[in-house]
């Protein structure tokens, strides 16, 4: 029987003009795929978390912006330039936090460019020499670099928090940084799924994660269906459960990682992150540099989502569950301090601390 690990989180199906995803928040129930051809629909489907997880936001992106450039009607490159930016920035204002949403598009937008000077297609270079279509090709295939890319990185990401990992550990994550938050293995769980691939013997704990529960829906499913010994459990059950001694190292991935190593990740992880120092359980952050913003000094500077009141009160229940008019606190995603983080592991190593230092020698050597 097919499991949810043999479906491509993201897919462009070119000959229908459509993204393919499968429906997120409709797991472990139903595994739906769901076609996403205009901008409305992939706009919606980013902030409805039917798509979701920085680096798989960040390929959806990259094909969105493809499909809806592909019939594009510009008869000048300053005209495709212009629809493109607009569609882009359309994008861009789906969810704020995850770094990947920006960065895909941006790529998308310099490769254009780029190509264009070369191929000497601006107005500077004269009329005539535009070439639509050539462009539009272009777009298509940095749009599926970039997904072959994040399935590159990820396996190296799981390389490197591989070392990290010895037979008969307890390792803890929080939220879903899996295949489903990525394009194969996951940033947090690569690691896993090559240690069990290795035979390793390990345990995994998931953080139910409150208010979305992507460690129950999409963590607890994915592990299990792979055959990994997984166990589920509360989000406020973690530091009890760190006290039993039954966590070695916990792993979790990031939707944007500050120049400073201050880390943003799905709300409770800095709760986790905490705790773990309390009780002397090394931390890693599993990052692809494309979540490295080195543009954002400190944690201080991310924008942090704020999400609606009815995911707390009453998501998931058969009738709400909180007093009518109360008022609700639901940011998507809190700040990890980087004095709290053992290592950030990424596609090229596992940086350690002073993270200023280790990310600002990482991006010179890139
Ligand atoms: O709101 P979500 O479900 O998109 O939040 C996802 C996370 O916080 C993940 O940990 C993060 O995007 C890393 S995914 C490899």
């Amino acid at each position: 029987m097919k499991s949810i690990l043999d479906y491509e989180t993201v897919a462009l199906v070119d000959e229908d003009d459509a993204i393919e995803i499968i429906n997120q928040t409709l797991l472990p129930g139903k595994t739906e795929m769901i076609r996403l051809r205009t901008g409305e629909e992939i706009w919606n489907a980013i902030y409805l978390l039917q798509v979701r997880g920085a680096p798989a936001i960040g390929v959806a992106a990259g094909f969105g912006l493809y499909i809806l450039m592909k019939h594009s009607k510009a008869e000048t490159f300053s005209e495709f330039m212009t629809e493109l930016k607009e569609k882009s920035d359309y994008l861009n204002s789906s969810r704020p936090t995850a770094v990947n949403l920006s960065w895909a598009l941006k790529r998308m937008e310099a490769h254009v460019v780029k190509v264009a000077k070369e191929r000497r297609m601006t107005e500077e270079d004269g009329a005539g020499s535009f070439d639509r279509d050539a462009l539009i090709t272009e777009m298509r295939e940095e749009s599926e670099r970039i997904k072959a890319e994040d399935i590159d990185v990820c396996r190296r990401i799981g390389e490197n928090g591989l070392t990290l990992i010895k037979d008969g550990f307890g390792l803890l994550t929080h939220c879903n940084a899996g295949q489903l938050a990525t394009c194969k293995y996951g940033t947090a769980t690569a690691p896993m799924y090559l240690a069990h691939e290795k035979g390793m013997n390990i345990r995994v704990y998931c953080d139910e994660t409150r208010p979305l529960l992507q460690g129950a829906r999409l963590t607890a499913f994915e592990l299990q269906s792979a055959g990994i010994d997984t166990t589920l459990l509360c989000d406020n059950m973690s530091a009890s459960l760190m006290k039993t001694g039954a966590i070695d190292a916990i792993f979790v991935g990031c939707d944007r990682v500050a120049a400073n190593g201050d880390a943003a990740n799905k709300i409770g992880t800095s709760v986790v992150a905490t705790v773990a120092k309390r009780y002397g359980i090394p931390f890693y952050v599993c990052a692809p540099t494309s979540t490295i913003d080195i543009n954002t000094n400190t944690g201080d500077d991310i924008k942090i989502e704020q999400r609606k009141p009815e995911e707390v009160t009453e998501m998931w229940y058969k009738e709400r569950m909180a007093p009518e008019g109360v008022k609700v606190y639901n940011p998507a995603f809190d700040v990890t301090d980087n004095e709290l983080i053992t290592g950030i592991v990424t596609e090229f190593g596992v940086l350690r601390a002073p993270y200023d230092v280790s990310i600002a020698e990482l991006f010179d050597r890139m």
